[in-house]
């Protein structure tokens, strides 16, 4: 996601700022600025829509800030279009700020600050802060700050200046990643230790609510009570790689750890008063009620994204879903147009096969709707509506965080399609928003309790040749992608089979020791998938069964060989929780077989060719 970046000591402050923020520029961004006290202590801003290259050029055009305090972002815009104005940093009268994150309640607190007679310039959660900081400012930047936290919900990290103070800036963070680095004579802030291994290799890791000072006379530390603390200075010991990586051997294990967060970003702006709200995509509950038919067009995984969203958009809206590869609309005349909508989901926004299935389907009169990752790419640009997931760049080439996303949107999609058509009451709308909004944590709870097993099944797998997946409705939709999963980094052949079509051929394949994953998460079905379980295993099959607490509980001895439990949510939404198990299971595959699961053989990211 966004970058940020801060400097306090004797290099020209601009230009450590811009060279920081190069280094987080994997995170990805649509937008970049720097504010830095001048000679004359006025903190002087510089922001632009574009990439820094856009940035420098500006600095050279307007002046560059020759000063040696300042800080300095990246965006990763969520509230509010990438433009010049919405981009960091942003500024109350006395204060001028860098965040990045999500501000949650920031209606509201906009609402009074209008009512105190303040105005704004953004669109942009941030702004609010900005404002409330000078709107609370004593003069006493610590206990404002602090003061300030204590109404902010949501999960962000600030960079401040406060103009009074012009030898130094605060950093503060609650769940959003930030450090402080320091050297002799200088101090930093960064969202991660990347940005600064080229100035120094120590650093300390705030925590939640803590508050730093830097300033030439080094850095301070408090809690939220504003008492003072000492903190351990830390050694990075890694290369600019592993950096990246914040940690983690791989991406794709970084990015599927990076899953609660990105669901809650994603979903957090599109909800309001409790419902679904996409007012900022241009879309409305008018806009989508007449619709009669959908087709859900896309490439690989988020194409089994499209899956889930079938079964879902059937279930709520009652409105017929019709989901197709991308390669196979563009070449068979489909039947879409007036009246109907075309859903576009992609991560790159630039599969080529997507595209050109988008520009068939406004070539015939539907309306089309793109679900896409990352921004101003060309299937953002040229749907008639947009909806953006916000799960930040995604590096390895399995899709995780992406795909996991794109079910949050597909789901509050359907929600809103549900209440636009009257099939759900606000109230039953309210309470399916609110099962979504808890699925962040039961995401976490199982990376947390499931990878370890995860890890020792996949010792099971590295000799098969081949696998199984099955499942019923939207476990089938969800096997489809646990199966690409495995494909596509542990290279062991494997299909998804929906549970009960197997006797009709497939079942033929299984031999003594085969690998069976199943799936099985919706009560009513649960006995009809055992019993394809049974029909497996007593053919030789090794069965790995990936179902709820409830199910486990009820299992019968010996039904399956390996039992990995979920934990119950809203049984709609459980493939946003079962597909983790899945992505584990390929992960460690891939590792355990020496492959490298970011980069596997043939595949690229984006597939921008036929
Ligand atoms: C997912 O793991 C794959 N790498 C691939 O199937 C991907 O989902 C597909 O190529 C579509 O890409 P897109 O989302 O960028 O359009
Ligand atoms: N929510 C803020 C915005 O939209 C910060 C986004 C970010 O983390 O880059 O401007």
């Amino acid at each position: 996601m966004c970058g940020i970046v801060g400097y306090v000591g004797a290099r020209d402050c601009s230009d450590v700022l811009v060279s920081a923020l190069t280094k987080l520029e994997y995170r990805g961004y649509d937008s970049a600025g720097i504010a830095v006290f001048d000679e004359d202590n006025n903190i002087k801003t510089v922001k632009t829509k574009g990439k820094l290259k856009d940035l420098v050029e500006k600095l050279e055009r307007e002046g560059k800030p020759d000063g040696h305090v300042g800080i300095g972002h990246t965006r990763w815009a969520t509230h509010g279009e990438p433009s010049d104005v919405n981009s960091h940093p942003h500024s109350g009268a006395r204060v001028t700020i860098v965040h990045n994150g999500i501000i949650e309640n920031y209606i509201e607190l906009k609402e009074f600050l209008i009512s105190k007679g303040r105005t704004f310039l953004s669109d942009t959660d941030t702004e609010v802060v900005a404002q409330l900081l000078d709107y609370k400012y004593n003069g006493n930047p610590l206990e404002t700050i602090d003061d300030v936290m204590a109404e902010l919900r949501g999960s962000f990290a600030l960079g401040i200046m406060f103009k009074d103070f012009p030898d130094r800036i605060y950093a503060v963070r609650r769940e959003s990643p930030l450090i402080v680095g320091v050297a002799d004579g200088e101090c930093f802030i960064a969202s991660d230790v990347t940005a600064i291994l080229q100035y120094t290799r120590k650093y300390y890791l705030l925590d939640h609510d803590e508050i730093a000072t830097l300033s030439g006379d080094g850095v301070q530390f408090v809690d939220e009570h504003l008492d003072p603390i000492e903190k351990e200075l830390k050694t990075a010991d890694w290369d600019m790689e592993a950096a990246e990586k914040g940690g983690y051997p791989h991406f794709m294990i970084k990015e599927i750890n990076e899953q609660p967060d990105a669901v809650k970003t994603t979903i957090i702006p599109r909800i309001k008063d409790g419902l679904p709200c996409f007012e900022e995509c241009g879309i409305t509950l008018e806009k989508i009620k007449d619709f009669k038919n959908i087709t859900i067009v896309a490439c690989g995984s988020a194409m089994h994204a499209g899956m889930v969203g079938k079964y879902v958009i059937e279930d709520l809206a009652r409105v017929p879903v019709n989901v197709d590869i991308a390669s196979e609309f563009r070449y068979r005349n489909p039947i879409v147009g007036e009246g109907d909508l075309v859903i576009i989901i992609s991560q790159s926004g630039e599969t080529a096969d997507s595209l050109a299935a988008l520009r068939l389907a406004k070539k015939k009169g539907a309306a089309t709707l793109a679900i896409v990752n990352a921004k101003g790419s060309s299937i953002a640009r040229e749907a008639d509506m947009l909806i953006y997931t916000l799960a930040g760049p995604e590096i390895a080439v399995a899709s995780t965080k992406a795909y996991i996303t794109q079910l949050a949107v597909v789901y509050l999609f359907a929600f809103e399609l549900a209440l636009a058509k009257e099939k759900v009451s606000a109230a039953e709308c309210k309470r399916l928003v609110s099962a979504l909004m808890r699925m962040p944590e039961a995401i976490k709870y199982v990376i947390d309790n499931c990878e370890e097993k995860c890890k020792y099944i996949s010792t099971k797998l590295l000799t098969a040749d081949s696998l199984l997946y099955i499942g019923r409705r939207l476990d089938y939709a969800l096997s489809m992608e646990g199966s690409l999963k495995l494909k596509e980094v542990s290279y062991i052949h494997s299909e998804s089979y929906a549970a009960g079509e197997l006797k009709h051929g497939t079942i033929s394949l299984i031999e003594d020791c085969m690998p069976v994953i199943a799936v099985a998460t919706q009560t009513d079905i649960i006995p009809k998938t055992i019993s394809n379980i049974v029909e497996v295993k007593s053919r030789g099959a090794k069965v790995i069964l990936v179902c709820t607490d409830a199910c486990a509980r009820e299992l019968k001895e010996g039904v399956a060989d390996y039992v990995i439990e979920l934990p119950h949510t809203e049984e709609l939404l459980m493939p946003i929780t079962a597909v983790v198990p899945l992505q584990l299971l390929a992960y460690y595959t891939s590792v355990n077989r020496g492959n490298d699961p970011d980069k596997p053989r043939n595949l690229a990211k984006s597939v921008t060719v036929e």
